[in-house]
């Protein structure tokens, strides 16, 4: 199956993908078509390019209007002809127009057990909750903010004497198995969905 990567940030969820797949580590994947960032200075774009990726830059412009600017999006990614889309600290809520166009095929990775502490940063919120456990899920995108079917989690204990700092650290560690681990059953059809339930096989 050919994938494509959105990213907004760092990219190390990406890079991760990327290097699992360089190594013959991530079954079911044949092509990583490109790496897409609407943000212009990513870091992750560089970490892309070291990998030979195809790059795309696609800023939303001042005012754009989501629909416009989801259109293209779309027209950008569609000639890959890629099976699914995957989502690795894309900082946009996509809505319909996108989401249209590639229905069911979109997952995303967020660092928190959902439904908690959705939205930005996750892991900051949950610490400053004061909670012994959370940890990162890979869940399939529909129109809610963090909201699709769930895919797979991974729980990860606040330690004690964790900082914000090093919570965040340890559950990103986990994010860059997971991704990898929720990529490779979504592109092989390891799963099905019931209602809001992912069986996986
Ligand atoms: C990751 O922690 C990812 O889970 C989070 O952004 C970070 C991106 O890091 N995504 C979200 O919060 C989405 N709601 P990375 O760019 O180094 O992969």
């Amino acid at each position: 199956m050919k994938i494509g990567i959105f990213i907004s940030g760092t990219g190390t969820n990406m890079a991760a993908i990327c290097r699992n797949f360089a190594e013959n580590r991530l079954e079911g994947v044949d092509e990583i078509s490109f790496v897409l960032s609407d943000k212009r200075n990513a870091p992750g774009l560089e970490k892309a390019a070291a990998f030979g990726i195809k790059t795309i830059v696609l800023p939303k412009k001042k005012d754009e209007p989501k629909e416009d600017y989801e259109s293209r999006l779309l027209q950008e990614v569609r000639p890959f002809g890629t099976s699914l889309i995957v989502l690795a600290g894309f900082m946009k809520v996509l809505g319909h127009t996108f989401l249209s166009g590639y229905d069911g095929r979109i997952i995303n990775i967020h660092p928190s057990l959902l439904p908690s502490f959705k939205g930005v940063d996750a892991q900051g919120q949950a610490f400053d909750y004061g909670v012994k456990v959370s940890g990162c899920t890979v869940h399939f995108v529909d129109e809610t903010l963090d909201g699709g079917p769930i895919i797979l989690q991974q729980p990860v204990p606040r330690l004690e004497g964790d900082t914000k700092e090093t919570f965040k650290a340890r559950i990103l560690e986990q994010e860059h198995i997971l991704l990898s681990k929720a990529v490779s059953i979504v592109c092989m059809g390891k799963y099905s969905i019931s209602g809001r339930f992912v069986t996986l096989f």
